[in-house]
């Protein structure tokens, strides 16, 4: 992490990654430890163990966010360890394409119940340990295809924008309180989650740049952490045109993509 004036919000805090045994989370597990102390949560066991011999300062909690009780149970060992968390990084999450040709409602369910009520189950326990911060903070990680209708995308955005269309409220409610809110919109990167995408993704980065994103919009206070900005203003202007052009352009990508599949 580059030693910038504002990133000095981002030092001695305790903060909770979920998701963090790979990909985006594992490279903001990396950064954050060196100056914080970090709590990394993923079902994977062996992953994040690997990650504890390389960072012996860190914290491993096992947990799937598809389950209150382990949750809970997370929440309870931080309580113990820590006393409080300063700032919930809510990162877990997984994406499935939707084919319409075979419509398949279960798949539905996991993104809504993996992505949006795995943040919720996160939130629920998280809260009142952040209510004992003196500065408390929680992000959110959506996605930039909340931003136009990507195809094949239908469940998975439609779980992430779950997630910002709940952030922009609870801001309304949390703030007052002092918290500090921030919703991640990342175009693509470089991770197990993109690896099998049989499409273009323009701009793609590598999970350390997007890490270092992250860390410098949450050390900012920024409510909305997108990037690359050539990317998330394209996908935004998309948004703005009429929708006959706008689904005309959608559906070539949709033609290109079930070309390449
Ligand atoms: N890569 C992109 O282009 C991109 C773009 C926009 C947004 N995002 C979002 O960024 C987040 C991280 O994704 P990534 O790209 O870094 O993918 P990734 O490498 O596949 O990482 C996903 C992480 O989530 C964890 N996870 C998945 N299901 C879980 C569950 N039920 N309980 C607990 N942890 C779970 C995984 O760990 P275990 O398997 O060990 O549980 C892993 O640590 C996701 O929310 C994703 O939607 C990614």
């Amino acid at each position: 992490m580059s030693a910038s004036k504002s990133d000095s919000h981002m030092q001695g805090r305790v903060i909770w990654i979920t998701g963090a045994s790979s990909g985006i989370g594992k490279a903001l597990t990396r950064q954050l430890v060196q100056h914080n102390q970090v709590i990394a949560t993923a079902r994977s066991e062996d992953k994040l163990a690997q990650l504890q011999a390389e960072m012996p300062q860190l914290k491993i909690i096992p947990a799937d966010v598809t389950q209150p009780d382990q949750l809970a149970a997370a929440a309870q060992q931080i309580e113990t360890d820590f006393g409080h968390l300063d700032l919930l990084i809510a990162n877990a999450g997984h994406c499935e394409y939707l084919d319409v040709r075979q419509f398949d409602s279960a798949l539905v369910r996991r993104m809504m119940e993996v992505n949006f009520m795995g943040f919720i189950h996160t939130l629920e326990v998280a809260l009142p340990l952040l209510r004992r911060s003196r500065y408390p903070q929680l992000a959110a990680m959506s996605s930039s295809s909340v931003y136009a209708g990507l195809p094949r995308a239908e469940a998975y955005s439609a779980s992430k924008a779950a997630i910002t269309q709940f952030m922009e409220s609870l801001a309304a409610d949390l703030r007052p309180e002092g918290f500090s809110l921030s919703v991640i919109h990342p175009g693509f990167v470089d991770t197990d989650l993109t690896r099998n995408n049989n499409f273009p993704m323009p701009l793609i980065m590598a999970p350390d740049q997007a890490a270092s994103r992250i860390i410098r919009g949450l050390a900012r206070q920024r409510f909305n952490i997108d990037f690359p900005k050539g990317l998330t203003w394209t996908l935004r202007f998309l948004k703005t045109i009429p929708y006959v052009l706008r689904h005309r352009i959608t559906a070539s990508m949709s033609r290109n993509t079930q070309h390449e599949s």
